[in-house]
């Protein structure tokens, strides 16, 4: 797996199969209950200021992880640290380590872009490009030089993401023809394209209505069984729903007034949201504050 960060590395192969990958970085077994990336102190910065500090956690494979919090609390900035989405954002800056698969993100020689290849990313709001729905779900591999057969791999991710059924008689077709559901199953789908292993999603069902959000609600706890993703909600019925393990964040004050997020509280949703060991936990679950 450590090579396979470097640039160019890994990119002209055709991708494992769908539900790998379970190398190590030093090509032995990884045990199906290591942790598919741990940050170790992880503050990130906007200009020199702390939008989020001193972050230990262990994502573990295989499992839905829930982030939750106020507004302005850090999740999507946190959650943009793991595949060096923050890189985009010239004034943030990351300190700490970031380990997928015990390799540091932030390593030196680590490529950004075969970063965000096994650690793909759906956001907020559907956002197909202009292109019909095979070119869409093709747009990865075909830029990363990867030699696979399209046809094989358009039809495999739109499988996983519960939508081949639904397009397989149109994928000629502008994607912008999709109904917002279907746009956000589609960018499910071209995130899973180049073969994945960990999906993050910011809120990717605030812009749908409730059928759209059951459905990809459903299509999470499904590519749980291959995937391990962490989502951003602000909704708290769909992190019990959906979610293993949730992390609570707030916003806590310095004497400069400078707000800055931290991790209150990390784990399983059910005792997240049943038994919270902090009242700041228990303050939000309960709806007194946010
Ligand atoms: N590009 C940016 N430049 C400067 N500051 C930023 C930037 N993005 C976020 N911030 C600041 O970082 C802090 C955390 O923002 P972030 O968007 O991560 O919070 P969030 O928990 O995702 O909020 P929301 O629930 O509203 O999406 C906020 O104070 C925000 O203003
Ligand atoms: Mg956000």
């Amino acid at each position: 797996m450590a090579d396979q960060l470097q640039t160019g590395a890994d990119v002209k192969t055709a991708p494992p199969a769908i539900d790998a990958p379970d190398a190590a970085p030093n090509g032995g077994p990884t045990s199906s209950s290591a942790p598919v990336l741990s940050t170790e102190n992880v503050h990130v910065f906007y200009d020199g200021i702390p939008a989020v500090k001193e972050v230990t956690m262990d994502i573990p494979r295989h499992r839905v992880t829930a982030f939750i919090g106020p507004s302005g609390c850090g999740k999507s900035t946190l959650l943009r640290s793991f595949n060096r989405m923050n890189d985009l954002i010239p004034s943030a800056e990351v300190t700490g380590k970031v380990l997928y698969h015990g390799q540091d993100l932030y390593g030196s020689g680590v490529d950004p872009v075969e970063v965000r290849k096994h650690i793909g990313m759906v956001f907020q709001k559907p956002n197909p490009f202009p292109k019909s729905i095979y070119d869409n779900v093709a747009f990865g591999p075909k830029v990363l030089g990867m030699k696979v057969d399209m046809d094989e791999v358009v039809e495999n991710s739109l499988r996983h993401a519960a939508l081949w059924d639904e397009v397989k008689d149109r994928l000629k077709q502008s994607a912008f023809g999709m109904s917002g559901g279907q746009q956000q199953r589609l960018c499910i789908a071209r995130a899973l394209a180049t073969n994945p292993d960990v999906l993050l999603m910011d809120e990717p069902c605030s812009a749908l209505d409730p059928i759209a959000t059951g459905r990809i609600e459903d299509l999470m706890v499904r590519l749980r069984e291959e995937y391990t993703i962490v989502i951003v909600t602000h909704n708290m019925q769909q992190a019990t729903r959906v979610s293993d393990r949730t992390a609570f964040l707030t916003v806590e004050l310095d004497e400069q007034d400078n707000r800055t997020g931290v991790v209150v509280e990390y784990d399983e949703t059910e005792k997240v949201f049943s038994q919270p060991s902090d009242s700041r936990t228990e303050a939000y679950v309960t709806g007194r504050i946010g």
